[in-house]
C-alpha cells in the first residue's frame, strides 16, 4: 500500500514511544491522525507536540483491552474524517521478569487483555471499515519476542507469538477480499522508549530503581533503535506489502535460529 497525503491513520498507544514515532512519520507524509492512548496526560502532550509540527490530529482516549472503547474509537475516527486507511494496533505494556512457573494469573490476564485482545478489538472494529473502502492496511505491533524465545517473559512472548500468527492469517484473509488490503506485524528488538515507566504507571510491573532509566543504560547504543527508526522500517514494510518487519540488531539471527530448530525438529518425525 502506498502511503500518501489525505489518508487517515489510527494509532493506539500513540502517546509515547513507537506509536508516537509512527505518528510523526505518518504526519510528515501528510497523513491525518487519530492518536489514541489510555493515558490522558500523555495523550494531551503528544497531541500538542504533533500539532506544533503541523500535523492534523484528533486525540481519543481509549483502552484497547475494552471492546466498546475500541468500537467508540472507530466511530470517532469516522465522525472526524469519514475514512480510515491505516490502523496501527500498537498499545502495549511489559510484564514482570520471572520464569513461567512464577508468573501469576493476573499478569497473564493483563497481557492477554492489552497485547492480544487489544489487537483483536482493533481488527474487529476497523477491518470492516477498510473492507468497505476496498483498501487499507493493519499494522500490529508484536516484538522480536514473538519470533523467538525470550526467557523470563512468557506472558509477553506468548501473546506476541499469538499476534505474529494471527497477523499472518489476517493478511491472508484480507487478501482473499482484495489485493488492496493487507496486514503487517512489527517485531522490533530493543527500542528506546518509556515502556518500563509507562508499564509501571499502568500497574503492569512494579516500579524500581531502574524504572525511569533509558534502555541505553542497559545495552550498547548500536543495539537500540529509536522509535522513529522503527516507524520508518514499519512504513517501508507496509509500502512493500511485507507481512513481517523485524528491525533491530540480532533479531533476524534469533528468528533464523528458531526457524531452523523448528524445521529440524518437525522434519525428524
Ligand atoms: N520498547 C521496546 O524495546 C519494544 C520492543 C518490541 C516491541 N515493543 C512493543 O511496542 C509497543 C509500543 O511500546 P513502546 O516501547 O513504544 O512503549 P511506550 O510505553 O512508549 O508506548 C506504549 C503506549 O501504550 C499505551 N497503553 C498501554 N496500555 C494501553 C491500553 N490498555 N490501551 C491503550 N493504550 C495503552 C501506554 O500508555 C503507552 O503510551 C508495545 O506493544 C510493546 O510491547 C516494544
Amino acid at each position: 500500500m502506498h502511503i500518501e497525503k489525505g489518508q487517515v491513520a489510527v494509532i493506539t498507544g500513540g502517546a509515547s514511544g513507537i506509536g508516537y514515532g509512527l505518528a510523526e512519520a505518518l504526519a510528515e507524509r501528510d497523513v491525518r491522525l487519530v492518536l489514541s492512548d489510555i493515558r490522558a496526560d500523555g495523550l494531551v502532550s503528544a497531541e500538542a507536540m504533533l500539532r506544533d509540527r503541523g500535523a492534523q490530529v484528533l486525540a481519543v482516549k481509549a483502552d484497547v483491552g475494552v471492546e466498546d472503547s475500541v468500537r467508540l474509537l472507530a466511530e470517532r475516527t469516522l465522525d472526524a474524517y469519514g475514512r480510515v486507511d491505516i490502523v496501527c494496533n500498537n498499545a502495549g505494556v511489559v510484564c514482570p521478569a520471572a520464569p513461567m512457573w512464577e508468573q501469576d494469573a493476573a499478569t497473564w490476564q493483563r497481557m492477554i487483555s492489552v497485547k492480544l485482545l487489544g489487537v483483536i478489538h482493533g481488527v474487529k472494529a476497523f477491518a470492516p471499515l477498510l473492507i468497505a473502502r476496498g483498501s487499507g492496511h493493519i499494522l500490529n505491533t508484536a516484538s522480536s519476542g514473538g519470533l523467538a524465545p525470550l526467557p523470563g517473559r512468557t506472558p509477553y512472548t506468548g501473546t506476541m507469538h499469538a499476534v505474529v500468527g494471527l497477523t499472518e492469517t489476517l493478511d491472508a484473509e484480507l487478501k482473499q477480499v482484495s489485493a488492496e488490503l493487507g496486514a503487517t506485524v512489527l517485531c522490533p528488538g530493543l527500542v528506546d522508549t518509556a515502556l518500563g515507566a509507562n508499564s509501571a504507571a499502568l500497574g503492569a510491573i512494579r516500579a524500581d530503581a531502574n524504572t525511569g532509566r533509558s534502555m541505553r543504560d542497559f545495552a550498547p547504543p548500536e543495539a537500540i533503535l529509536s522509535p522513529r527508526q522503527v516507524a520508518e522500517e514499519a512504513i517501508a514494510a507496509i509500502e512493500a506489502g511485507r507481512v513481517h518487519s523485524a528491525p533491530g540488531r540480532g533479531v533476524v539471527e534469533r528468528a533464523q535460529a528458531r526457524g531452523e530448530a523448528l524445521l529440524r525438529d518437525i522434519t525428524a518425525d
